[in-house]
């Protein structure tokens, strides 16, 4: 049974002795994955943000459409954009405005935007950002990959098929199904979650039944089990529950991993996090650990979906979520560019004060629906204000808690 201790001197389970606290061993962790290529990627990517979002802006004549204060859905309408890309653009203007400075805010609700004039033609900035990231290693580029995506259909997205990215982030949209597998696998700083994920959830499980939700295609599943297989724990799992919505990503996660991992136990399931687990034939009181991967996030009802997780959770099972958080509560992360153009995400929103924005969540957010969901030994891990010493904006954790 997980410990809710953060001393954890003999660690039966695993039958090995640790010697340091358990803080110490994520910071130790924390040091190794977010190393300084890692943190050079993450402000090129950044950067990269930027400049594709200021080619939007000159590509939609935003510096003479918002010359005067406007608000995001007065925008979306004259840029005939479906009503929920107030979301995208609320964004987006907040960002270029907090880090480019070519728009300003209006106090008020909602916000009002006005133009400050416009950026300069940043194709020859975009090819330096590219190659400053081919430079850091042959795998960096893939950094780059889904924001360009976003850039190219922002507006088809936007405008012309606004379902376009859902059908993508859940396996509908065959055309784009490799370009989404590299989005989530193959590029490193977005892998990381998976790796850091798998190496924590190592240490915390000690054994039995996981359920994992929005698996999608197998970045949580893939690094967990090589982390086991690295400490010869695989027949540790007695059963492993794969969940998504996608049949698509089931099939081809589970054509996967099956082969790679025949022996471990498990089971493929069509999983709504939106709707009650144990109405979804995940046994009540019987779960030793619920895992995600930047799926907890896309929950409408964050604390309902945690409340049901607490449900079906044994006494002292535990919930961990890999997940991407907001550093700056309303600031948009990279990634978004794209992400935002789809509706699941930007309208994946609580309303309470603990998620302010759509989808991620600030950390202080993770602990208040947690502790609202009667979760209790809610960690973070690993040390954000440590972790900001490295990283101007740290952005990967995993949140953790356990049902008594
Ligand atoms: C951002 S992806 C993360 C996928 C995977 N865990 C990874 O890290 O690569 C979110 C996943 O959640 C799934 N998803 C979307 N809405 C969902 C819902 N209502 N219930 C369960 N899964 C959902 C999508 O199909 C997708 O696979």
């Amino acid at each position: 049974m997980p410990t809710a201790s953060n001393w954890n001197l003999l660690d039966k389970g695993r039958g090995r002795v640790d010697l340091f606290p358990r803080t110490d061993r994520w910071s130790a962790l924390a040091d190794e994955l977010f190393d300084d290529t890692f943190c050079k990627a993450v402000e090129l990517q950044n950067h990269y943000c930027d400049l594709l979002l200021q080619r939007i802006w000159l590509e939609l004549d935003l510096g003479r459409r918002i010359s005067r204060a406007t608000t995001a859905a007065e925008l979306a309408s004259d840029l005939d954009f479906v009503s929920s890309a107030d979301v995208t653009l609320d964004a987006m203007l907040r960002r270029l405005s907090r880090r480019v400075g070519i728009v300003q805010t209006v106090p008020g609700v909602p916000l009002r935007y006005v133009a400050r004039g416009n950026p300069d033609d940043p194709e020859r900035a975009l090819t330096e950002v590219r190659d400053s990231m081919a430079d850091l290693g042959d795998q960096w580029p893939a950094a780059l990959e889904l924001l360009d995506f976003g850039a190219d259909h922002f507006v088809h997205a936007l405008r012309d098929d606004p379902e376009f990215m859902d059908r993508i982030l859940s396996g509908r949209e065959p055309q784009h199904a490799e370009m989404w597998h590299r989005a989530t696998n193959a590029d490193p700083l977005q892998d990381i979650h998976g790796i850091f994920g798998g190496r924590v959830l190592d240490e915390l499980f000690e054994g039995g039944t996981i359920v994992e939700i929005g698996g999608g295609t197998g970045n949580g599943i893939r690094n967990f089990l090589a982390s086991l297989e690295m400490h010869d724990r695989v027949d540790a799992v007695d059963k492993y529950i794969f969940t998504d919505i996608s049949n698509r990503f089931l099939i081809g996660t589970r054509k996967e991993i099956s082969k790679r991992w025949p022996t471990v136990p498990m089971d493929w399931k069509f999983l709504d996090i939106n709707e009650p687990m144990h109405a979804q034939k995940i046994p009540v009181g019987d779960i030793d650990i619920i895992y995600g991967v930047n799926a907890a996030h896309v929950a409408k009802d964050i604390v309902g979906f945690l409340r049901g997780c607490r449900e079906v959770l044994r006494p002292g099972g535990r919930v961990a979520f890999s997940e991407r958080i907001r550093w700056i509560p309303d600031g948009m992360a990279p990634r978004e560019l794209a992400l935002n153009l789809s509706i699941y995400h930007r309208t994946a929103a609580e309303r309470s004060t603990a998620r302010p924005l759509h989808c991620y969540l600030h950390p202080e957010g993770w602990r208040r629906v947690l502790n609202e969901a009667g979760l209790v030994d809610i960690e973070i891990i690993p040390d954000l204000d440590r972790m900001s010493a490295r990283m101007r904006e740290p952005y990967a954790v995993v949140v953790t808690a356990v049902a008594r």
